[in-house]
């Protein structure tokens, strides 16, 4: 079965690492077909608007994106374009998986294989009730969890367990604190794990789930949290196993699913060449998990791990000399 897939190659790195994802994925022969999408800043300067109608209309009938980071310029007025395409999609799970990886800069060589899932659509980031006192002195935010939204992403978290084998959801909260948003977020998390008896569950405090994570990684299996505390968490997950070149991330909703690399255009290197496009090729991956193609996932993950292994054309974050397609090309060797 051929699947299309809306390809969106973004800004400053983005092209080139997206040449070469599609490199490495083109020779693995999955019989994938791309349709090419704008958005972000190419698409502001080619069709006066940073995220195109037409875009919209490509994700949603393919229903699968995979998407180069996009510059949002700073300013007024301007949205961000990632927020927009998770509400626009309803991507309520953000899956951000966090594995150590050979010859990187981790502290924990072979100790980290996590995956955060960030609720993706509520909590502090729905950007209602954003209020400042007209003396400047007070400044309010709302933040809003349902029943609903909680449900779907706990669940989504145990079933990604029972999928994958893994053992254990730890869910993080502030419910002491934060009474009531943060204690729905519990209770209905409590609700869940008790239908899946086979998944150990436990609760953790945010607070103290950060510390953890940097005393004791090897602890933690899958992480299901709201929105405030798994984009942070997912960075600090990111910093344990050597950084943004490798860190992926999947925004899964029951229409679509949009995967990218967690960093952003990285303006400071863009047009060198020398980007690494680990974190890209992850998120295919994970796309290919999601298509699936769970053997295929696994023999491209193979792939990076045995080229990091090598040390083979590695790019300069990771202490190498390579380029961003001299390592794909290297990866795509190994397939
Ligand atoms: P960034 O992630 O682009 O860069 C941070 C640092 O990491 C830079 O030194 C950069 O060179 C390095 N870096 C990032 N990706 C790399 C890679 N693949 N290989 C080697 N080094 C890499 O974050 P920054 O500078 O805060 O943001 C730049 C732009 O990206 C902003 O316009 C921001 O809005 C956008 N952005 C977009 C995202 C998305 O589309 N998903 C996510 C985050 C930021
Ligand atoms: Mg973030």
């Amino acid at each position: 079965m051929t699947h299309t897939i809306t390809v969106i190659r973004g800004d400053g790195i983005g092209p080139e690492i997206m040449a070469a994802t599609l490199h490495v994925l083109d020779t693995m022969n999955l019989g994938l077909a791309y349709e090419e999408a704008d958005a972000g800043m190419v698409a502001q300067e080619k069709h006066g608007e940073l995220l195109p109608q037409a875009t919209l209309d490509s994700i949603a009938k393919n229903r699968i994106a995979l998407k180069s980071p996009l510059t949002t310029p700073v300013g007024e007025g301007f949205t961000s374009i990632n927020v927009s395409l998770r509400k626009k999609f309803d991507l309520y799970a953000n899956v951000r998986p966090a594995k150590s990886f050979p010859n990187t800069k981790s502290r924990f060589p072979d100790g980290v294989d996590l995956i955060t899932i960030r609720e993706n659509t509520e909590g502090l980031y729905i950007g209602d009730g954003q209020t400042v006192s007209e003396d400047g002195e007070i400044a309010t935010s709302t933040s809003r969890i349902t029943h609903k939204g909680a449900e779907r992403v706990v669940r989504y978290a145990f079933e990604l367990a029972r999928k994958t084998g893994r053992k254990k959801v730890t869910i993080v909260h502030k419910a002491n604190i934060l009474k009531s948003t943060s204690g729905l977020f519990l209770k209905t998390a409590r609700e869940i794990a008790a239908k899946y008896p086979d998944i150990e569950a436990n609760e953790m405090i945010v607070d103290n789930t950060c510390m953890q994570l940097v005393m004791r990684p090897e602890q933690f299996d899958i992480i299901v949290t709201t929105n405030l505390f798994g984009d942070i968490i997912s960075d600090l997950c990111a910093g344990l196993v050597g950084g943004l070149g490798l860190a992926p991330g999947a925004n899964i909703g029951d229409d679509a699913a949009i995967f990218e690399a967690v960093h952003g255009s990285a303006p400071d290197i863009a047009g060198k060449g020398v980007a690494n496009p680990c974190a890209l090729l992850l998120a295919a991956g994970q796309m290919l998990d999601h298509l699936a193609m769970p053997a295929e996932a696994n023999r491209l993950r193979k792939a990076i791990v045995d080229t990091l292994e090598a040390k083979d054309n590695l790019t300069p974050d990771l202490g190498g000399s390579g380029t961003t397609m001299s390592f794909a090309e290297a990866i795509a060797r190994r397939l």
